[in-house]
């Protein structure tokens, strides 16, 4: 049965210590408190989704967990080896995607380790190419790889697939549980899309006024399928934890969101194809 605890998964570690800790979290710009007290563990290993309304703090926890913002106040404690990969691929553009990738490591074999970490995304043939000749769905296999080098025990996903191309981000999305079942990384997806979270993470988090709002275990056998009963249903709780009127969504026109390409999508939010998009998170 699809929706089975799953046997054989990565995140299936035993819970203990954990691999990020986050206690008392609190970030403001000014105007409120954007995280307000906010705490998590992530399990090494584990491959868990964030979501949660547009602007309520998503990357904004993502960057304090990269240590790219600084935390005012709260405890985290993180694992050295991190890496994070971002909506846009964020290449330096007057380096070839070789040195991209392997740029600030510091190991005698970089080069080859570089190229093992291309040709695990697949891009081995564009190693020596120019980033901006690449596909958005190559330059982002290349973030991949670059991140993958760094033997990341912690991997941040900063909605890496919400610029793609519907096709490109399902191809995306399998080779990130591919290299995640290998690496073995604890994941942190911040994604809008609820399909998303389901196909690939074990646990969704929702972010809401600061903390995580619900936390949501998500059981299911892999690979795993839209249709099938286990998905439906935590497919209907995670839109009911977003505030999100699934019968409400049925009647209406698609439109985009954040206007990103990928949210325009039928099916963004995890709706079936036919179904009408719906509005920003
Ligand atoms: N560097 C910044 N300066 C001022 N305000 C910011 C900054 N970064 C984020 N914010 C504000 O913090 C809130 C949360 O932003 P963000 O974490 O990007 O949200 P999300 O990723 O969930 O969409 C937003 O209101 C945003 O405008
Ligand atoms: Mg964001």
């Amino acid at each position: 049965m699809s929706h089975a605890l799953s046997q054989s998964t990565a995140s299936q570690s035993i819970i203990g210590k954990p691999v990020v800790s986050v206690r008392g979290l609190v970030r403001n710009f000014g105007a409120g408190n954007v995280l307000d007290g906010l705490s998590l563990d992530l399990q090494p290993g584990s491959f868990t989704a964030l979501l949660g309304r547009s602007g309520c703090g998503k990357s904004t926890l993502l960057r304090t967990l990269a240590r790219l913002d600084p935390a005012p106040e709260g405890t985290v404690h993180l694992p050295d080896e991190r890496a994070v990969v971002f909506q846009e691929p964020r290449l330096v553009p007057w380096m070839r995607v070789l040195r991209n990738v392997t740029l600030g490591l510091r190991h005698s074999d970089a080069e080859a380790r570089g190229l093992a970490a291309l040709e695990e995304v697949g891009l081995s043939h564009r190693a020596c190419a120019w980033p901006l000749t690449l596909s958005g769905g190559e330059a982002q296999r290349a973030a991949l790889a670059r991140a993958l080098v760094r033997e990341p025990r912690l991997l941040l996903l900063d909605e890496p697939f919400a610029a793609l191309d519907a096709l490109t981000r399902m191809r995306m999305q399998g080779l990130v549980e591919t290299l995640w079942r290998s690496h073995a990384p604890a994941v942190l997806l911040v994604t809008h899309d609820v399909d998303e979270a389901l196909l690939l993470a074990d646990r969704a988090m929702v972010m809401a006024n600061g903390r995580i709002a619900a936390d949501i275990p998500i059981p299911l056998a892999r690979p795993r399928r839209h249709g099938d009963p286990g998905f439906i249903a935590l497919r209907s709780r995670l839109l009911a934890e977003l505030g999100v009127d699934e019968e409400h969504l049925a009647t209406r026109e698609p439109q985009r969101t954040e206007g990103r390409a990928s949210a325009a999508k039928p099916g963004g939010y995890g709706l079936p194809a036919g179904a009408a998009a719906a509005p920003s998170l």
